[in-house]
């Protein structure tokens, strides 16, 4: 069965990270996007969901990330996904708390994001992390073109600090799967 881990993402991940990329999304970022993000731009930070095989840490595969950023007094999540078959398990929610709770310790009070109104999936994600739905922006994203939900959680507050007792792995959390 083995387990799962979050930690920070270094560039050696971005091969990994782009095949991810690709498989999920229809309009996915590029190499260099991906790239800026995980060494170009001193706003952002990138964590890795890795799944750990039981007494083999060289086995760790990525299996979902997380990309955000903290600007001032605000955690914007910029980029989420999870492989296919390791969704439903609760990965997506840890790394969005994860981040929330590192973006509290350094300056943000709020959390902003876009999500495709199509995409229910994310929505409910971040409903249950008590993101609200703020305001829609017309044809935001291309490929299909499709209006962005602009969702906020304003204050931080309750999931990130839930998480934060269960944490048990320096840097991420360590769980079963
Ligand atoms: C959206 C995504 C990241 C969710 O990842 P995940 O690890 O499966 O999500 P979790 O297991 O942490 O789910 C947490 C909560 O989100 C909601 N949720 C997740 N997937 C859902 C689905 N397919 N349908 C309805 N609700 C869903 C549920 O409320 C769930 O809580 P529950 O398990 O207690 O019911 C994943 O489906 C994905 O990578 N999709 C493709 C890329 C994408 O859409 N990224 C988000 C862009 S904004």
């Amino acid at each position: 069965m083995g387990e799962w881990v979050i930690e920070p993402a270094t560039a050696e991940a971005l091969p990994d990270i782009l095949q991810i990329e690709e498989a999920c999304f229809s309009a996915p970022w590029t190499r260099k996007m991906l790239e800026a993000e995980l060494s170009g731009n001193p706003f952002a930070h990138f964590l890795l969901a890795k799944r750990v095989l039981p007494g083999d840490v060289s086995s760790a595969t990525i299996i979902g990330y997380l990309c955000f950023w903290v600007v001032f007094e605000e955690v914007r999540l910029m980029n989420l996904a999870v492989i296919e078959s390791m969704r439903h398990k609760g990965i997506a929610r840890a790394l969005v708390s994860r981040a929330l709770e590192l973006g509290a310790a350094q300056t943000a009070s709020r959390a902003l994001l876009e999500v495709r109104a199509s995409n229910q999936a994310a929505h409910a994600l971040y409903r249950s992390l008590g993101f609200r739905d703020v305001s829609t922006r017309p044809t935001y994203y291309s490929n299909p073109i499709e209006d962005a939900l602009l969702m906020e959680l304003d204050p931080i507050v309750s999931a990130p600090i839930r998480l934060a007792q269960e944490s048990d792995h320096e840097g991420g959390y360590t769980r079963p799967l």
